[in-house]
């Protein structure tokens, strides 16, 4: 069945917009089934076992280690590497939070780690070699790596970078890549097996109503109402109906992974 205009599918702002816990964890746990292919995605080509550690870097409230955890339950050490207080305390209890971490520097032991993985997470710092170099350090031989970030040029760098920037009261200037750049920083490093794609799919919702919502309170836009979101998203990335029902919203990320040789 085709989905009806934008414009008949808006209540009043109020009665959608039930809750105003708008932060990044709360739309994330309110709409599950958003972005599951984008960490199905990624996770599928990292390689993730049982009996490994595994090493969430930028972790937020946990979406991808969830993920992990998901998939293969507690045979999974997962240690996370956060930044922010807020982010911290929304992680579940069976993740160890490596203290004093940043982006590029771990505090963790040579060779202690089997899989290091960022999902857009790289973008607010300036230069991220070092994420790889340090990944390389903290990894055991043959361990794992993976990036997966906002492509320069793409509909997701002007969602972000204007979109986002005009109606998050912070703004927002994220620095985007280019295709090849994560390859040639991991070959850099010293991984092998380098293999860099970008990974097109959708964020999917029952309505678009739910993903007007879910836009508004992961980006934090304010002044803009949830029918606005959407005419937003409709003319920056695009909305498709679904074939098992349901509305994309399109999305795409670099996805780079490799391997320290053995
Ligand atoms: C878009 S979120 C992605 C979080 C999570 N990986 C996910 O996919 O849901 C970006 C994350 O990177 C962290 N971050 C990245 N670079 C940062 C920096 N330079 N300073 C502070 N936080 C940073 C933020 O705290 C946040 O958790």
């Amino acid at each position: 069945m085709t989905r009806q205009p934008l414009h008949v599918q808006f209540p009043d702002w109020v009665e959608v917009w039930e809750t105003r816990a708008d932060d990044f964890n709360a739309a994330v746990e309110r709409f599950p089934r958003a972005r599951w292919r984008e960490r199905d995605t990624f996770l599928d080509d990292l390689g993730v076992r049982a009996g490994d550690v595994f090493l969430d870097v930028a972790a937020a409230g946990g979406y991808l280690l969830r993920g992990v955890r998901a998939r293969l339950g507690d045979t999974v050490r997962i240690l996370a590497v956060e930044p922010s207080e807020m982010h911290l305390a929304a992680l579940p209890e069976y993740v160890e939070v490596v203290p004093g971490a940043t982006i590029t520097r771990f505090t963790l032991d040579d060779a202690s780690v089997d899989c290091v993985a960022n999902l857009s997470g790289l973008h607010h710092t300036e230069d991220i070699r070092p994420y790889f170099v340090e990944s390389f350090r903290v990894l055991r031989p043959g361990g794992r790596i993976g990036a997966a970030d906002v492509r320069k040029g793409s509909t997701v760098d002007t969602w972000l970078n204007k979109v986002v920037d005009r109606y998050n009261e912070q703004g927002h200037v994220g620095h985007f890549y280019d295709e090849g750049e994560f390859a040639a920083f991991m070959r850099d490093a010293g991984f092998v097996e380098v293999v860099e794609r970008t990974a097109h799919y959708t964020w999917d919702f029952d309505t678009v109503v739910d993903m007007a919502v879910f836009c508004k309170q992961l980006f934090d836009m304010r002044g803009i109402e949830p029918r606005q979101v959407a005419e937003l998203i409709d003319s920056t990335l695009g909305i498709i109906d679904l074939p098992g029902g349901g509305v994309g919203m399109k999305w795409e990320l670099i996805q780079a992974y490799g391997r320290k040789p053995v």
